[in-house]
């Protein structure tokens, strides 16, 4: 059945070249994705070679684990493995046809990375952006080919969430949402399409619920009360172990990008602003009166 929203797949393009421009956590992650599932060449870029190495040696590990448990064989592993790349290069990119961002999360940053590649990139290659929250229209302007621009946001971890926001923007064509789609289906995860709205769908909710606890604790509830609080849902991980995994410093962008959009609905937590301001990305740690410390 065709996703509520999606263009016909016929209007999909093959994408036999993927490439990632960010080699952190997430950006492995989906190289890992892309390569296990649809078996091409996979090149990914960064600021430097360590991150680019870094960013590989991840998914190498990755794929090593995978055959510990016999999900690729020995011969299978190796040919993924040669399918990752890095490189400092731009001409890797040069015959991309789909080519993701996951680099820091300001918007001229991303628009920066997206004018560059417009440089290097076929005309036809779609340019994909993995922002939690920003404008994707906004990524697009000032683009040669705002057309190909599409948002193509993953969860953490990105091997195990099934769900994956597709975002239209102003400009984007039916060919390049067409292949979202059909790439979305070949990782086997369920595409949504979502308006190109600050924090779109899912962060949205999950900010305000997360956000909620955050205040609680800023309120001077006790941080594990506030944690341990909705435990007996059958939550997968309570609501700030989970802020751990997806990152502090992501947590709060996406909490100040919201609250700048939707200020009466949305407030940023004063102590994860203080935790990720003190430059803590390790566990979260409180003093007895349930302030971030
Ligand atoms: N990276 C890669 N794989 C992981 C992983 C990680 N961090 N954590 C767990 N896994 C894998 C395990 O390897 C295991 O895989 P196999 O079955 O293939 O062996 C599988 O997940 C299940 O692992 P476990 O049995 O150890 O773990 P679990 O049953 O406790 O589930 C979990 C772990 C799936 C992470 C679960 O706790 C969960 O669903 N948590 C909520 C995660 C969530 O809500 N993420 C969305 C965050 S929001 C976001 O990312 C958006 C944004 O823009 C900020």
């Amino acid at each position: 059945k065709r996703p509520a929203g999606a263009p016909d797949k016929s209007l999909a393009r093959k994408v036999n070249k993927v490439g990632i421009v960010g080699a952190g956590l997430m950006a492995s992650q989906m190289a890992l994705l892309f390569v296990r599932r649809l078996k091409v060449p996979v090149v990914l870029t960064d600021v430097d070679q360590a991150r680019v190495d870094k960013g590989v040696s991840y998914v190498h590990g990755e794929i090593d684990k995978l055959l510990a448990k016999k999900r690729v064989s020995q011969d299978g592993a190796n040919r993924l493995k040669a399918l990752v790349t890095g490189s400092l290069d731009k001409a890797a990119f040069a015959d991309a046809d789909f080519v993701i961002e996951a680099v820091f999360e300001e918007l001229g940053v991303k628009q920066k990375v997206f004018a560059d590649l417009e440089q290097y990139i076929k005309p036809e290659a779609i340019l994909a952006t993995n922002t939690s929250s920003l404008s994707i229209t906004a990524m697009a302007s000032g683009l040669r080919h705002p057309e190909r621009v599409v948002g193509f946001h993953f969860f953490n971890p990105v091997a195990v969430m099934p769900l994956l926001e597709i975002v239209r923007a102003e400009k984007t064509d039916d060919a390049t949402l067409a292949t979202a789609f059909a790439l979305g289906k070949s990782l086997k995860k369920s595409s949504v399409l979502v308006k190109d709205a600050s924090a779109f769908v899912v962060n949205r909710l999950l900010l305000r619920f997360l956000g909620e606890v955050l205040i609680a604790v800023d309120e001077g509830t006790p941080f594990e009360v506030a944690d341990k609080a909705l435990e007996p849902l059958g939550l997968p991980m309570t609501p700030l172990v989970l802020m751990q995994l997806v990152g502090p410093a992501i947590a709060l962008h996406v909490g100040e990008t919201l609250h700048e959009a939707f200020p009466d609905r949305f407030k940023v937590s004063e102590n994860l602003a203080k935790f990720v301001k003190a430059g803590k990305s390790g566990v979260w740690q409180w003093d007895a009166a349930g302030n971030a410390t």
